[in-house]
């Protein structure tokens, strides 16, 4: 049935504008900072935008060195290239730096978080998820330690702007002599408590991502950076991100290149934008609170985050509906199909419903055990391998928190120009799946 012809619905009018999941939220000195690039001609991949960017996150993230990228995606790879050549030393020009080497990744993530493993030619080990946050299990991390003691790298990322369990992680990681690349390209802004000193998201992995992509909490249209402390990372970095062109006056390479500096032109946007990262997570937490009031009635519960070591930056706002308020919802490889129940719903009928009325929400990122692409590779959950659980004579197949919230949740629409009236008709949708 069309959804908008199901008496439940009845009533509703379709919203004037779309209201997206995230979209850009510009303010007028992106444009200034574009138009002196130009006017000055610093159309490039230097100038005067790029320093000062790099200068300023550097400065709020509280780390020595920020590398301005072409996106997170490239700063991920330059991130996971250097730990890999940190590790295991220069790789041949055809080889990546990880060849023959597993990596603990997260599982519940947008797969650029992960793709630089297999760039490097490493093979990722994901890392179930845990309820408190949907990040990187500590519990499963250890598990996997003991079935794959000799692994030295571990790739998280911060789902939907609310930190992991960074300080769990990381004495895992020291008490096995790893290293950890952190992917905070959706948690810019978030902060977390580490042995009782509040750090920004983007500060906690010894080589740190962050990402400027539309959908951003600030964007620069695309864009990333490489975070640090090590001035010889940063170079690094700098280096490899132009080519890796030596001290000569002919183009001369020991090391291969990528093309993956950031352009001074988005540089500007960003620089128009750093002024209102505050603005935009007051903006996003108030989406937040406000849905979960609106849904309190609802068995339905929002991502959670831990309230005394860490501040999200709301980057998206997600819900999660009770097991025994779950209709019947099924999904093939690109199909799916629901059904209706009173008292009931499902992500597939609320995503269809909202989107109806022209609003955008996203299932939950398909975790990447999941993925046809990755099926063959190992997954870990707190109790040991994930992987073949199941047995025809034996009843339950394992945990597996990652595929239950995917199953269970959904992200909803957490553009910071949505109006509160708007909300509150998407807040009525959702009630109204449920009658
Ligand atoms: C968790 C995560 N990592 C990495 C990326 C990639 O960043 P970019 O799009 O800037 O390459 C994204 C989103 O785009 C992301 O959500």
């Amino acid at each position: 049935m069309d959804i908008k012809n199901d008496p439940r619905f009845s009533g509703i009018e379709p919203f004037e504008n779309k209201v997206w999941l995230s979209s850009p939220t510009m303010h007028g000195d992106e444009q200034k900072w574009v138009d002196e690039a130009i006017k000055t001609n610093w159309v490039s991949t230097m100038g005067a935008n790029l320093n000062e960017v790099e200068k300023e996150l550097a400065e709020y993230i509280g780390v020595k060195h920020a590398v301005g990228l072409s996106a997170g995606t490239a700063s991920l790879h330059l991130a996971t290239k250097l730990a890999g050549e940190k590790l295991y030393g220069q790789a041949r020009p055809n080889e990546g730096t990880l060849a023959g080497h597993k990596v603990f990744c997260s599982d519940m993530t947008f797969d650029a978080t992960i793709n630089p493993v297999a760039y490097e030619d490493g093979e990722a080990v994901f890392i179930d998820t845990e309820r408190d946050t949907w990040n990187m299990d500590p519990k499963a991390l250890e598990k996997a330690f003991e079935i794959y003691p000799d692994v030295k790298l571990i790739v998280l990322a911060h789902l939907y702007g609310t930190p992991g369990k960074m300080e769990e992680i990381k004495k895992i990681a020291d008490a096995h002599g790893a290293i950890i690349v952190e992917d905070a390209a959706e948690s810019l802004g978030a902060k977390y408590k580490m042995d009782g000193k509040w750090c920004e998201t983007g500060s906690l992995g010894d080589y740190n991502c962050i990402s400027f992509n539309g959908n951003k909490i600030i964007t620069g249209s695309a864009g990333g950076m490489f975070l640090t402390n090590s001035t010889e990372d940063a170079n690094k970095v700098r280096k490899w991100s132009t080519q890796s062109r030596e001290d000569a006056p002919w183009y001369q390479h020991e090391e291969i290149g990528y093309n993956y500096r950031m352009s001074n032109i988005v540089a500007g946007i960003i620089r128009g934008q750093v002024p209102y990262l505050a603005d935009h997570i007051a903006q996003k937490k108030a989406i937040y609170e406000r849905y979960k009031a609106g849904l309190a009635d609802l068995p339905v519960s929002m991502n959670p985050f831990d309230d005394d070591k860490s501040i999200p930056n709301y980057w998206l706002s997600c819900m999660l509906i009770n097991e025994d308020a779950m209709a019947p919802f099924v999904r093939g490889e690109k199909d799916q199909l629901w059904h209706t129940e009173p008292g009931k719903s499902s992500p597939g009928e609320i995503l269809a419903a909202i989107s109806a009325f022209g609003a955008e929400g996203r299932p939950i990122w398909k975790p990447m055990h999941m993925q046809p692409i990755y099926r063959t590779h190992g997954f870990i959950t707190a109790e040991g391998n994930g992987r073949g659980r199941s047995n025809a004579y034996i009843e339950g197949t394992g945990i597996d928190v990652g595929a239950d919230i995917f199953r269970r949740g959904l992200c909803l629409p957490s553009d910071n120009k949505m109006t509160p009236a708007e909300q509150d008709k998407i807040i009525d949708i959702i009630h109204r799946c449920f009658k």
